[in-house]
């Protein structure tokens, strides 16, 4: 029997604690869910999930059962301050800084809001999460996956999405939308579309990949054909994952 070579790399290295490649989700089985809306920038994520919530509400769906309505980055008053560093555009933020910094707001929305919503049952509806961070910082600034898995698994204690739906519509239709709204883009610019395409891009193959968690929305068309897709399948998955009790005639 020879000896054993041991290559020193991220995965095989000795520390106190866990390999980060091998981080086994710590998360409790939740009582709750956890829907998260994901897309690129002006896709209608926040206009969707409005209208998810005021549906939510208004159609007594839930039942007792509470509703949760967060965002990332920005989901917790630290993560606020860590949003405006993010987004103010007042600092110049390194790759590294940006994917660190989302992971920082991330730590803290799941240990502050998300964990104890999802342990007291409710329904809690996210605008943007994980997806977003692979998307962005994985296929648009083409940072290493492994890292951002790595980063995501840290941050998140193992949590995932139940659900996530991805709004997926044309570059060319954010730009429009995102300029009738106020005017010439800002962080989405022109010359970010190669970008926002390479975004676009990891959303599909999020959505390749895990076809049961994440599902396409067609994004392209008018408010009301978006939300119907919408309300179709938050009613199918509601419906799964909390079957109403067979009424009993007697
Ligand atoms: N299906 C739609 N049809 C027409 N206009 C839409 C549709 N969805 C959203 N809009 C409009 O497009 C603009 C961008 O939508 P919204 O702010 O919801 O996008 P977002 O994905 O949340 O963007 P961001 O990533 O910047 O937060 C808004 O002015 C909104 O009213
Ligand atoms: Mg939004």
């Amino acid at each position: 029997m020879g000896t054993e070579t041991v290559v020193m790399g991220l995965d095989t290295m000795p520390r106190s604690g866990l390999s980060p490649l091998d981080l086994s989700p710590t998360v409790p089985t939740n009582p709750g869910r956890l829907v998260t809306f994901e897309g690129i920038d002006g896709a209608g994520k926040t206009t969707q999930l409005e209208q998810a919530v005021d549906w939510l509400k208004a159609s007594g769906i839930l039942g007792d059962r509470p509703l949760v309505v967060t965002r990332e980055p920005g989901g917790t008053a630290l993560g606020q301050q860590i949003r405006h560093l993010l987004l103010s555009g007042d600092w110049e933020v390194a790759d590294r800084t940006e994917l660190l910094l989302y992971a920082a707001d991330r730590a803290q929305h799941v240990a502050q809001v998300l964990q104890p919503a999802l342990a007291a049952g409710a329904l809690v509806v996210s605008d943007r999460f994980v997806d977003s961070t692979v998307a962005y910082q994985g296929f648009g600034r083409q940072q290493d996956l492994i890292l951002i898995e790595t980063l995501n698994r840290i941050a998140t204690a193992g949590l995932t999405s139940d659900l996530t739906l991805w709004f997926d519509a044309s570059i060319d239709c954010c730009l429009a939308r995102r300029a009738a709204r106020r005017g010439p883009a800002d962080r989405l610019e022109r010359s970010a579309i190669e970008f926002h395409e390479r975004v676009r891009s990891g959303f599909a193959a999020l959505a390749a990949q895990d076809p049961d968690r994440v599902v396409r929305i067609a994004a392209d068309g008018d408010l009301a054909a978006t939300f119907a897709q919408t309300q179709a399948v938050l009613t199918e998955r509601l419906a799964r994952w909390w079957p109403v009790p067979v009424q009993t005639a007697f």
